[in-house]
Formats: structure tokens, sequence, C-alpha cells
């Protein structure tokens, strides 16, 4: 057996694992506080910084990365596209909000529509090495659809634990991908609960946000692709909406990678996102502490209503280590902000994905952020899977119209409206 090409270390006491003895968090600190970190010990020493040394050619999507991914040379990964997404300039935003450079990160063109491909497809194929072939998740939505597509991709039985009330979108994405669905009678949180009996009982592998330290890795390769594409022109700041914060602590270890790598001089300040009705990080964060109060979340934007932030201790550190930080936007800033993206950009993006764009706008309110920096936005999820929350930010209903020519008269009456009011 080949030896593995990194180690775990717990991110409270340090304490060093081997992947290999299929751990997830570190035994002293438990859960939360436990969380560990990959470190690949090429990767530490210094003198390994050539760009070419670390960066495959050929590969399709995020793969091209897969020297600095847990997963081993000799195991194969599938060659289905993931990540490797749009990266552009959003003149018309920039327009709009009077700054000079804001860029879009567009995840929502992976496989499956949002960024969890990047994590699932790097655990299937972390899974597959370590010997498993069943591997499930609870969820409610993007992280257990793109766990059904990437269990399909390789072959593995996918058990996606949802609660009581899941969309009818979420359950066929589910079904035709054919993962097997157990709905808990309950909420989120007591499925996520009856999953991980499951997983003790049955021996499966664990997609579980936070508790595995293989699916930051895969969230990583975002800010590695950013950082890749702007080597000479490295951003000031990135922006990301958070619910458990697994998505932030990824991006700063990507960041911290391609530092390592070469790619950047320095890691960006990065801020992340939360709905005043789901904001327990953004409370920590001013308070200073690490200490996070669980609260119960109220807002529209499903993905990141979370009361409970598991990767907090990971998420804090990423705001604090590159002198960025956490703040609250109101979900009626993020309705707007989603139909500013639509219109602006145009991306058309799920709730949570539209909190980056109402957090600059409030970062520069506050000269947080200067106009004149330059800004990544992260989307990170696609509209198409919530059509309820796109409704009720698109407010725009149809004319009705009859089928004589006459009918037409009433389009007559509005557009002469129109042309009076402006
Ligand atoms: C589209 C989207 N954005 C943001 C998030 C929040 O990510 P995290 O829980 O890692 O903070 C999620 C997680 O479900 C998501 O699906
Ligand atoms: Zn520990």
């Amino acid at each position: 057996v080949e030896h593995a090409p990194y180690i775990y270390e717990c991110v409270t006491c340090h304490r060093q694992f081997d992947p290999r003895d299929r751990i997830l968090t570190c035994t002293d600190c438990g859960l939360v506080k436990g969380t560990l970190d990959v470190l690949y010990q090429d990767l530490e020493e210094p003198d390994r910084q050539r760009k070419s040394d670390w960066i495959l050619p050929y590969q399709i999507g995020h793969w091209r990365y897969r020297r600095v991914l847990p997963i081993p040379a000799d195991i194969e990964v599938p060659d289905l596209h993931v990540g490797n997404t749009p990266l552009f300039k959003a003149a018309r935003l920039e327009k709009r909000y009077g700054c000079k450079d804001i860029l879009i990160k567009d995840d929502t063109r992976n496989p499956s529509a949002s960024l969890k491909d990047r994590a699932s497809s790097v655990a299937v194929c972390h899974a597959k090495w370590l010997g498993y072939t069943h591997i499930g998740a609870a969820s409610t939505g993007n992280a257990g659809i793109s766990l059904a597509f990437w269990a399909a991709a390789t072959e593995i039985q996918a058990h996606i634990f949802v609660p009581q009330r899941v969309s009818e979108s979420a359950l066929t994405m589910l079904g035709i991908f054919g993962a097997t669905i157990y709905r808990i009678r309950g909420n989120y949180d007591q499925a996520f609960e009856q999953f991980a009996r499951a997983v003790d009982r049955f021996g499966w592998y664990s997609r579980n946000t936070a508790t595995n330290p293989v699916l930051g890795e895969g969230k990583k390769t975002v800010a590695l692709e950013i950082a890749e594409a702007m080597t000479d022109a490295p951003p000031d700041a990135v922006i990301v909406p958070v619910g458990d914060g697994c998505i932030l602590g990824g991006l700063w270890k990507g960041f911290c990678d391609a530092r390592k790598m070469g790619l950047i001089p320095q890691v960006p300040r990065l801020y992340g996102v939360q709905s005043s009705g789901a904001d327990p990080l953004v409370k920590a964060f001013d308070n200073g502490s690490n200490v996070v109060e669980p609260i119960s979340p109220q807002t529209l934007a499903d993905s990141i209503a979370v009361g409970n932030p598991r990767d907090a201790v990971k998420a804090l550190r990423a705001v604090r280590l590159s002198h960025g930080g956490l703040i609250a936007v109101r979900d009626d800033a993020i309705l707007e902000a989603m139909r500013e993206l639509a219109r602006l950009v145009p991306v058309f993006v799920e709730p949570a994905s539209a909190a980056p764009l109402a957090g600059l706008i409030a970062l520069t309110e506050r000269g947080v952020i200067r106009k004149s920096e330059t800004v990544v936005l992260v989307m990170t999820g696609s509209g198409t899977k919530d059509l309820a929350s796109a409704r009720s930010a698109a407010s725009v209903l149809p004319l009705d119209i009859g089928t004589s020519p006459q009918d037409l008269d009433v389009i007559e009456a509005q557009l002469s409206s129109e042309r009076r009011q402006t």
C-alpha cells in the first residue's frame, strides 16, 4: 500500500493523525473543536515553490490540482467536468455600485449546479481509496444532490437523509441519480442525527460538512482557480455566503496552498456573509470569540439557514488570519441582490449565492472594502433548484392577454404609460 501523501492535524490541539485510520475528527477535541486540517508533506517544504511542480496539464476541471488533493496518485478519478468555472468582470455591476473591479466566479456552472460538486467529487474518490462502497449524507439540497451525482459517476451507492419538509425538485434530482432517499419524520437537525447513527451502525462513508476534512479540500479548488487565474493581479478581497462555514474554511486553505505553490504572494482578505436571521458566526466574530451561541435560524436563504455552524473554528480562523470579516445582511437585501445579479450580469443564483453581492454593498458603505479594490464574488449555487424563492425575487407578474387582435390594445396602453413615465 502506498503511503498517504498527507496527514491530518487537529485545528485546536494540533495532534496529528493518519488518514488511513478512517478518522474524521480529533479523538481528544470532539466534533466542532476537533475538525482536522489536511497537510501535504511536500507542500510544507519552503523550496518547493514552482507552479509546474503542482499543477498537472491535460486534466479535466479541478483534477489538474490533484497533487494537492487527498487522493493518492494510483486512484482513478472520473473523467467528468467539475470546477474550472468561469471568472469574469461584471462591468454593469461595477457601474451600478461605483466600484472599479468586481469579478464573478460562477460556480453555478458545475455538473449538479453548485460548488458542492468540488467536495463531492473528491469525497467519492477518497471513499473508493479507503475501500467503501456506500456513502451517505444528511442534506436538504445541494450537498445531497451533488453527492448523488458523484456516487452515480463512481458506482458507489448513495444514502441521503432528508427532513420531512423537502422540495420536490430535491427529491426528483436525488431520485434520478439513483440515490436511496430516507425521509425522516423531523427537521434537518433530526435527519442529521439519524444519519450520524446510521453511519455508525452500517459503516458507510460520511459526506458530512465539517466533520469530514476531505470536503474542505475539495472546496479549496475554487480558491486555487482564482489564484491561478489572477497570479499577476491577485484580488484584494473574496466574498462567499456562510452557513456551516466549510466553504469559507476551504477558501482559506486553498489560498494558503496557492501561496505555498507560488501562485500568489499573500492570501486575500476573506469575507463571509450570513443572513441576519441566521448569523451566529457574525456574532462570534463581532465578540472576538470562538464560542458560537446556537440560534434558531429564520431566513429564506435555505442553504445558509444554519443555527449551529459545524465548521466554526475554520471559518473564524479564515476571516481573522486573512484580516477580512463576517457580516450579516437582511433577506430583502438578498432578494434585491438576486434581482441585480440576474439583470446586470446576468447570472441566475439561489438566495444564498446572492448574499455576497448584498455583503459587498454593505461592506463598501462601511468603508471596510474600498470601491477602488478588486473583489471576487463567489456564486455558489444556481437558482434553478429553488424556483419559489426566485419567484418572490422576480416580482414581475405576466400581463394576461386574450386571443383577438384588439386584445393587443392592453400592450399599447402599457407602452404609452411607460413612455409617459420616462
Ligand atoms: C449554494 C450554497 N451556498 C453556500 C452554502 C454555505 O456553505 P457552508 O455551509 O459551507 O458555509 C451552501 C451550503 O449548503 C450552498 O449550498
Ligand atoms: Zn484535538
